[in-house]
């Protein structure tokens, strides 16, 4: 071995011991007859001190030479140091260095390798090896690893089995883009890597697996988000025999355990909410309840009374953001022009102040009695010292204006506590959304996902109004995992085939081997899976999930240290019997 101890582990328990290290130079300091140098590794980092009077020449002067980033091994005499650091673990020793072996030298890194590094994003992603030292980026990645293990002890604690599925597949239905692998062996045909291995698991249900997870890579060709990743990591899971009550508390259980074992939180019983009453009340079927904020609908006081902009809308909804009364005009105009902006698509925003004194002051005082004031503040639950901020529209554009709206107010109003967790169970969500670019209805989770069973009647003739058994769990206002009970009966899959469109034949071609599977006795099923690196980030009060990533993409879906995708020579292309057209 290298060495005796790690960089992180002296203490002034071990003042006189005779020790090794090895590790990365961070910084040197050189004082003339002394020289101090931060010797680091994954572990910490540990002060060494040279005394020219108390080392040969060759180890001071091998001291004095070392650089940024040297990777060197020394060898001497843990002493308490005469000024102590209280912000390192082993700041109150130091190790007085008698013998020291450079064994890699390094050229000068091109950014800072500290906390608060000087590279910018572009220049880390170049050198993530480098960004990998940093102790904020190790510290999420050593986060991810606890939560791997804490997750696959679980579910093996819990009988269920890890099974892989393949990686070059068929296309499968979740919604994006897949990317496409070409076949050597097969030219002109293509496999697709999973955007996720759904059908896989249906399949090990069906071979009577039972309970199944598999914490598996996924990939997806979509816009990148700061919480989306083309190729991302899920806790997938699938259990046969069961209904939504047993899923949404099994994996309930899967939840509160990791937020006990990693942060040591108790999140309590998760509460389900319907999809129909997070939309009403917060505008979104991704609802952050760490503050309250509820939508109002305020037409029935706002219609006929004159102020033709509320007049002439399909819907007026409002929120009372709570102790902002006393917003100057600058603050709402700064409001005002965030929710015009083409995202949030508003026309102009119209604000009712509660004074602290019991009056109203408001942008459309001239159309609204005092009384209807009080009727709107009343619907909105507003107290003293509230401002109510109101917008009118179209009504599934307003719904989400408003949503955005009542996000930009918890924000601004710190309701954002990113050590607070408020997880929420969604469930019955519709089954289809109707796209009319393509003139058709698309799955809202995915076509495997049953109906709830009171509606299996009525798919044909009320398709827009089933609901499917399907949940969600959407924490802080992400959502971290979805699933569904799932289809085991062949006839009712392939009516839903149907309804999305699919000729028999076509159904055949692309999910005939799951309809065959059905013909030999489907138990029935149903899952989850859940975003890891979502979770990841979720826990440690972060947004984006990059950092959680050893080796992330960009935003334009490269990788830019080994500098992918990239073109491939005309041979390979060749060989594969691609012709690119110029
Ligand atoms: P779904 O598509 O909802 O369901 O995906 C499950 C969870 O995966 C996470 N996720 C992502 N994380 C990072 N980057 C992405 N691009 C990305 N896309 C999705 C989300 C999401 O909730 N087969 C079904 C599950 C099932 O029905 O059992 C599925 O994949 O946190």
């Amino acid at each position: 071995m290298l060495r005796s101890h790690t960089c992180g582990e002296l203490r002034l328990s071990d003042k006189g011991k005779k020790v090794q290290l090895s590790g990365w130079v961070q910084k040197v300091r050189d004082k003339g007859k002394l020289v101090w140098i931060d010797i680091r590794d994954r572990y910490g980092i540990t002060q060494l001190i040279f005394e020219e009077e108390n080392t040969s020449n060759d180890v001071f002067n091998t001291a004095k030479k070392c650089g940024r980033e040297f990777v060197i091994f020394v060898e001497g005499n843990v002493s308490e140091r005469s000024s102590k650091n209280d912000k390192l673990n082993t700041g109150e020793i130091e190790v007085l260095v008698d013998k020291i072996i450079v064994l890699n030298e390094s050229e000068v890194p091109p950014f800072t390798i500290e906390e608060d590094s000087d590279g910018g994003d572009d220049l880390r992603m170049k050198y993530r090896y480098l960004d990998i030292r940093r102790s904020n980026v190790k510290d999420k990645l050593l986060l991810r690893h606890k939560l791997l293990k804490t997750t696959r002890d679980f579910f093996n604690n819990a009988d269920f089995i890890e099974v892989e599925t393949p990686v070059l597949i068929k296309s499968t239905p979740e919604g994006a883009r897949d990317f496409i692998v070409p076949s050597r062996m097969n030219q002109g045909q293509f496999y697709a890597l999973p955007q996720s291995p759904q059908t896989f698991k249906q399949l090990l249900m069906v071979g009577g697996l039972d309970k199944y997870y598999q914490l598996v890579k996924c990939f997806r060709d979509e816009d990148l988000r700061s919480d989306r990743q083309p190729e991302f990591t899920q806790i997938d899971c699938e259990m046969s025999f069961v209904d939504r009550s047993d899923v949404i508390q099994t994996f309930g259980n899967f939840m509160s355990h990791l937020f006990k074992k990693i942060l040591n939180i108790d999140i309590g019983e998760i509460p389900i909410m319907k999809y129909d009453d997070a939309m009403k009340m917060y505008g979104s079927d991704k609802p952050d309840l760490r503050f309250d904020m509820k939508i109002c609908d305020i037409s029935s006081v706002t219609q006929g009374k004159g102020f033709k902009v509320f007049d002439d809308a399909e819907s007026v909804l409002a929120i009372s953001v709570p102790g902002c009364s006393n917003y100057s005009r600058k603050d709402i105009d700064e409001i005002t022009e965030y929710v015009k902006t083409p995202q949030i698509g508003s026309k102009g925003l119209v604000y009712l102040k509660v004074n602290e004194d019991g009056t109203f002051k408001s942008s459309v005082d001239k159309f609204y009695s005092s009384d209807d004031l009080k009727s709107i503040s009343k619907l909105c639950k507003a107290n003293q010292g509230d401002l109510i901020l109101i917008l009118a529209g179209e009504e599934n554009q307003n719904l989400k204006a408003i949503s955005e709206l009542r996000l930009l107010m918890g924000k601004k109003t710190n309701l954002f506590d990113n050590k607070i967790f408020k997880p929420v169970w969604i469930v019955d969500f519709p089954l289809f959304i109707w796209d009319s670019e393509s003139d058709r209805y698309h799955s809202v989770h995915h076509p495997f996902t049953s109906p709830l069973t009171d509606d299996i009647e009525s798919i044909k003739n009320d398709t827009r109004n089933i609901k499917a058994n399907a949940y969600d769990l959407v924490i802080n206002g992400v959502e971290i995992g979805g699933g569904s009970i799932r289809i085991h009966d062949r006839k009712l899959q392939e009516t839903i085939f149907e309804v999305l469109g699919f000729s028999k034949e076509e159904a055949k071609n692309q999910f005939g081997f799951l309809l065959d599977a059905f013909r030999f006795g489907t138990p029935p099923h149903g899952g989850i899976a859940f975003g890891f690196d979502r979770i990841c980030s979720l826990f440690a009060g972060e947004e984006s999930i990059k950092d959680f990533i050893a080796f992330p993409k960009n935003t334009s879906g490269r990788d830019v240290m080994i500098d992918s995708p990239s073109i491939i020579d005309n041979d390979q292309l060749d060989e594969l019997g691609i012709k690119l057209s110029d």
